[in-house]
């Protein structure tokens, strides 16, 4: 079993790579974003409250989001292992994350920190913003806030799995393809330990 946290900021490719990574692996895919997604459109109280903020480009309160991960966790026990995709997003929600794994005898593997620059971010989620209906994905100013929120919040997360020795930074520019074999590298090397 190996959980992943696939982290990095709004853009990076997080989405996009767990695909892959779940059908190579047999994974599943914990995503909070698509998670909160279908609570919006399933018009929940949950899903109101959360649009508010996710339409700003705001976090969403860590005890909203560890909620839904826990229920998500108990809802798989046979699982041979979780890909966390946007989640943990803060220090807190990393050790709440920690606490929830343990209760289960696992933990997390590794962290694999898809590196992008600002300038790719922000063109990628504009250019998603033209179709994807995604109301955050709108402006630059709303993006720019997720981007404000991932480096005063979210970073830390890294720093906080660091001490663990757990973090390993990926070239998050260029084809999907070749960042694709990059992380499945990382994550064999751990297999195979
Ligand atoms: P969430 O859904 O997690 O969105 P995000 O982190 O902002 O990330 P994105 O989905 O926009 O980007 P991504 O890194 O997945 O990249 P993707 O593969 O899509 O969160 C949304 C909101 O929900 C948050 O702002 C917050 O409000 C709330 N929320 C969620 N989790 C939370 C939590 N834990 N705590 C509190 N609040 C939470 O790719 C982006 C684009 O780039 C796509 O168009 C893609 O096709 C393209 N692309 C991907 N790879 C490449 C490449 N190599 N080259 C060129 N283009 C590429």
């Amino acid at each position: 079993m190996i959980n992943i946290i696939l982290f990095g900021p709004p853009g990076s490719g997080k989405g996009t790579q767990s695909e892959k990574l779940i059908e190579a692996y047999g994974l599943i895919h914990l995503s909070t974003g698509d998670i909160l997604r279908r609570e919006i459109a399933a018009g929940t109280a949950l899903g109101l409250e959360a649009k508010t903020l996710m339409d700003k480009g705001n976090l969403v309160p860590d005890e909203v989001v560890v909620g839904m991960i826990s229920a998500a966790l108990d809802e798989n026990p046979q699982a041979k292992g979780f890909l966390f995709d946007g989640f943990p997003r803060t220090e807190a929600q990393s050790i709440a994350l920690d606490n929830l794994l343990a209760e289960k005898n696992t933990e997390i593997g590794v962290v694999l920190a898809l590196d992008v620059s600002q300038e790719e971010l922000e063109k990628r989620l504009l250019q998603r913003g033209l179709t994807s209906g995604r109301p955050d994905d709108i402006n630059k100013a709303i993006i720019s806030n997720r981007i404000v929120e991932y480096q005063t919040k979210t970073m830390v997360v890294s720093n906080y799995y660091s001490k663990f020795d757990k973090v390993v930074h990926v070239k998050g520019e260029g084809t999907v393809d070749t960042i694709f074999v990059s992380l499945r590298s990382e994550i064999d090397k751990r297999l195979s330990n």
